[in-house]
């Protein structure tokens, strides 16, 4: 049975959140007027940027009076460009939400191509991007459709609907846009996806500096970036999440009690000085193996013509956290350049952790300080690929992942029968 449209979702559900709403060419785009109207109910900042065809379909000057901004609709405009440009909206947006999306829409998202404003903007934004297809049943059943949203939900990218039931067209089946409220029910729960609710996950992040002398350190080449975005996406799947991490460029994400710190010692005291109560560990930091045995006081000047630097081991930090009793679910992630695969299952024994997520960092346009990365997880049930994609959403997908196996080994722990 449906529930009424008032249990579906509560005033303020969306407030302050930022969502670029998408229509493309369909009849359903009727209904993006109330869309938005119940969208800004519900507290949320929406900016409407249409397709040429959504235009034959609902009025731009209807879209601007119910979402209270200018529409965007053309990717060279130099005036919306002085406004807002595309990249800025694509930052902007929390989420881009595409409804109606049409099958063309959805052929385009699935290849990565960006011929418009919308379909770039859903390209160049960090935000999640979640499409309501609305389109002829035939269209919607045709492999060629069914294969596109595979590749898009394989990519992070979330299908709300379609419903099935009687079309404009005449024909009844799946392909029905669904409606407004339910749209607005989905939309919110993006932000407040249940997978990690109550739950605190401590992340590391970043390289580390291990000082040589005053001005003078060995580090490494990580940026950060797929750190905070693990950290961001736990937050946003309802975790009370710590972030330590050593030096980087980036902003401390937001919703994320963010703790800087230098060298791998300092990191590990970071560490477990808040791991108590963390349910699930998720050390992403690229943490430096050796640091010199004593740092000089004074800049060490080049006098000989060969210099030793003594190196010492630094803790496995994430050992440490694996071998706690209890010990938090524990996720390592590891750059390797060849047989990924055995030295992953290798870490995952060597360390006693539930998951390695593999960076292969023999391919110089991934990984490391990059946009993009994708991930190979392996735990002792199997392997599992999340393919590339930018290290936001990848992030998401990987949160996802691991609530799963949080969960499923927690039920697998309660039915075990108690120890006398
Ligand atoms: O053994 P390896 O350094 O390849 O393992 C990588 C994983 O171990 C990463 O998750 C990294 O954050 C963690 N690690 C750590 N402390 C170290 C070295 C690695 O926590 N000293």
């Amino acid at each position: 049975m449906r529930q009424t449209p008032s249990k579906l979702y509560h005033m303020g559900t969306l407030t302050n959140k930022r969502i670029v709403l998408g229509i493309t060419g369909g009849i359903a785009a009727y209904k993006s007027a109330e869309l938005v109207r119940r969208l800004r109910d519900a507290g949320a900042d929406v900016r409407v940027v249409m397709t040429q065809a959504a235009t034959e379909f609902i009025t731009p000057l209807t879209m601007q009076a119910v979402s209270g901004n200018p529409v965007h609709s053309h990717l060279l405009d130099a005036d919306a460009e002085s406004g807002m440009s595309h990249i800025e909206l694509a930052r902007w947006a929390d989420t881009a939400l595409v409804a109606p999306a049409s099958a063309n829409f959805i052929a385009k998202m699935a290849h990565g191509r960006a011929d418009d404003l919308l379909s770039t903007l859903c390209l160049a934004t960090e935000g999640q991007v979640a499409l309501a297809p609305a389109m002829n049943q035939q269209m919607w059943l045709n492999l060629a459709t069914q294969e596109n949203v595979g590749t898009l939900k394989r990519h992070g990218i979330r299908i709300f609907g379609p419903a099935a039931g009687a079309q404009a067209c005449g024909e009844t089946g799946p392909g029905r846009m669904l409606e407004p409220v339910e749209i607005v029910s989905l939309t919110t729960q993006l932000f407040s996806t249940g997978t990690l609710a109550g739950l605190r996950v401590l992340v590391t992040a970043g390289p580390t500096w291990e000082v040589i002398d005053p001005v003078r350190g060995i580090t490494n080449r990580s940026s950060g970036r797929m750190g905070y975005a693990v950290a961001e996406a736990a937050a946003e799947a309802g975790a009370k999440v710590t972030l330590v991490s050593g030096p980087t460029a980036l902003d401390a994400p937001q919703r994320v009690t963010t703790i800087r710190v230098s060298s791998a010692l300092e990191m590990f005291d970071s560490v477990h000085a808040h791991i108590e109560g963390v349910d699930i560990f998720i050390g992403v930091a690229a943490v430096s193996d050796y640091r010199p045995a004593s740092a000089a006081s004074q800049k060490i000047k080049k006098h000989a013509d060969t210099l030793t630097l003594e190196l010492v081991k630094n803790p496995d930090i994430l050992k440490s956290v694996a071998a706690l009793s209890p010990a938090p679910f524990t996720v390592g992630f590891a750059a390797e350049t060849e047989n990924l695969e055995t030295h992953a299952r290798e870490k995952l024994i060597d360390k006693h952790i539930d998951l390695v997520a593999i960076n292969d960092v023999s391919e110089t346009d991934i990984g490391f300080d990059t946009e993009d990365n994708r991930l190979l997880l392996i735990d002792r049930h199997g392997k599992s690929e999340l393919p590339r994609q930018h290290k936001s959403q990848l992030a998401r997908a990987l949160i996802q992942y691991v609530a799963e196996r949080y969960h499923a080994k927690r039920a697998a722990q309660d039915s075990r029968p108690a120890r006398r």
